[in-house]
Formats: structure tokens, sequence, C-alpha cells
């Protein structure tokens, strides 16, 4: 099934046109990654999904329905979900009350919002009444991801969840976004680690200055990233 159809959006920020007629799209249960250099457009992708800004041309269809004007805490209500590149959490609340945000902005109750995120990010269990500012970065990335999960979102997308993490932390991203696809969650994730992406793409667009230049169906039989590289 079709979750996501994106049909020529343009986007600009004011008079400085960033993304020129894209047009992408999601099967339910698939994992998308966008790749391209820095500045090509990849976060105004995103947020333009999300409803963070409007395209001023084309049409996005997200679960069968026009998305334009509906805005993000709709859109969040219909099960779309975004964690920024950001990583910003709200640093003076503990990771439990993080956490309870979540679960009361999603109708979940507070145990259940734990269970999910302690199943799929069991250290996190060891910070729980400890600041979300005093985390590390990889730390917050792996709340914010587990935030995003609460509550069970149709569609995840996720900007760079890897940026300026070491190695280690690296591996247990690594380990959420298996679990996310052998659970069938649907997702579109930019980044920059190739590795990551011939790992667990199905598809892969590339982007070049506000263009997707180069989609890529993903055998996942390498983890050779020279292909991919050449577009980049
Ligand atoms: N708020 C803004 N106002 C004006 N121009 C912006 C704004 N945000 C981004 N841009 C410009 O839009 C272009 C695309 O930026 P965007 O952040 O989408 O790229 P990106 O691919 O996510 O880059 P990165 O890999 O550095 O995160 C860049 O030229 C950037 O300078
Ligand atoms: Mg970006």
């Amino acid at each position: 099934m079709r979750l996501l159809q994106v049909d020529g959006i343009n986007v600009s920020y004011g008079r400085a046109m960033v993304l020129h007629d894209i047009s992408m799209h999601l099967n339910q249960g698939e994992i998308v990654f966008v790749v391209g250099r820095n500045g090509a457009g990849k976060t105004t992708l995103l947020k333009t999904l999300m409803g963070l800004l409007k395209p001023w041309k084309g049409s996005i269809l997200y679960d069968g329905e026009k998305t334009l004007g509906i805005g993000p805490v709709n859109l969040a209500r219909k099960g779309l979900h975004y964690v920024a590149q950001d990583k910003k959490v709200f640093s003076n609340l503990s990771v439990k009350d993080n956490i309870a945000l979540a679960a009361y902005s999603n109708s979940v109750s507070l145990p259940e919002a734990i269970k999910n995120v302690t199943s799929i990010y069991p250290k996190l269990n060891d910070f729980m009444e400890n600041k979300a500012g005093g985390l590390s970065g990889g730390q917050r990335e792996l709340l914010l991801i587990g935030r995003a999960l609460v509550g069970q979102p149709k569609l995840l997308l996720i900007d760079e969840p890897t940026e300026g993490l070491a190695a280690i932390v690296i591996r247990d991203i690594f380990k959420i976004l298996v679990h996310m696809k052998t659970e069938n969650i649907s997702a579109i994730i930019v980044e920059q680690n190739l590795s990551i992406v011939n790992q667990l793409a199905d598809r892969i667009y590339v982007m070049r200055e506000g263009h997707i230049i180069k989609e890529i169906y993903n055998s996942g039989q390498t983890e050779d990233s020279n292909e991919l590289e050449s577009y980049l």
C-alpha cells in the first residue's frame, strides 16, 4: 500500500528556492533513506513532509489524504512523527518525564510508554530519573527515537540519527533501526553513514542541490557503498 506520495513539490525560504520538483513515494513497511551532501535540501524535505513548511507547488498525499493545510500537530495525530536533526529534548525534565509527555500526547499510559521505549533501548532504564539535558548526544537521539515510537507511528521521519556520534553509540542506533525494520515500521531516514544506509534501505533517494537525482533499489546483498558514493 502506498503510504506517502509526493508529486512535484517546490519549496522555498523567502525567495530562495530550495526544493525543485521533488517526487517520491513510500510504501507501507518500507525504510527509505535520503542521502546527499550538506545543503542538498534533505532537512527541508523532511520538514515539508511533516507539514512544517508549505510547498508552493505540487502535492503530498499521506495515508490517502492531501496534507496541505493539515499542519504538524494533526499529522502527528494521524501517525506521522518526526525526529529532528537538532536532537532537542526537554533538558530540564527527567528522561521519564520526557517519555511521559510523549505518552500524554499519544494517549498511551506512562507504564506502557516506558515499556515500549525500554524494550527497544533497555539501557534507558539506568537514566530514567536523570535530567534529559545531561544525556550524551547518542543517549538523546535514542530517547528521541524511543519517544517517537511511543505512539506506534505509521510513518517515522528521522533526520541524521547518527550525526556526530561515536561508533559505539551508532551501533545502538543501528539496533533500533533494525528493530523498526523487523517490526515493519515505515520510515524515511536522512543519513550520511552509507554503511547503515546500505544495510537497512529498501530504497534510497539521492539529493543534490534541491533535486532528487537518483532513486536506487537496494538489493541488501552488499555493504559496498561505491555505487551510492559515486552520486554524492
Ligand atoms: N531557514 C532557512 N532560511 C533560508 N535558507 C535556508 C533555511 N534552512 C535551510 N536553508 C538553505 O536551504 C538549503 C537546504 O538546506 P537543508 O538544511 O535542507 O539541507 P540539508 O541537506 O539538510 O543539509 P545538512 O546535510 O547540512 O543537514 C541550504 O542552501 C540552506 O542554506
Ligand atoms: Mg539537514
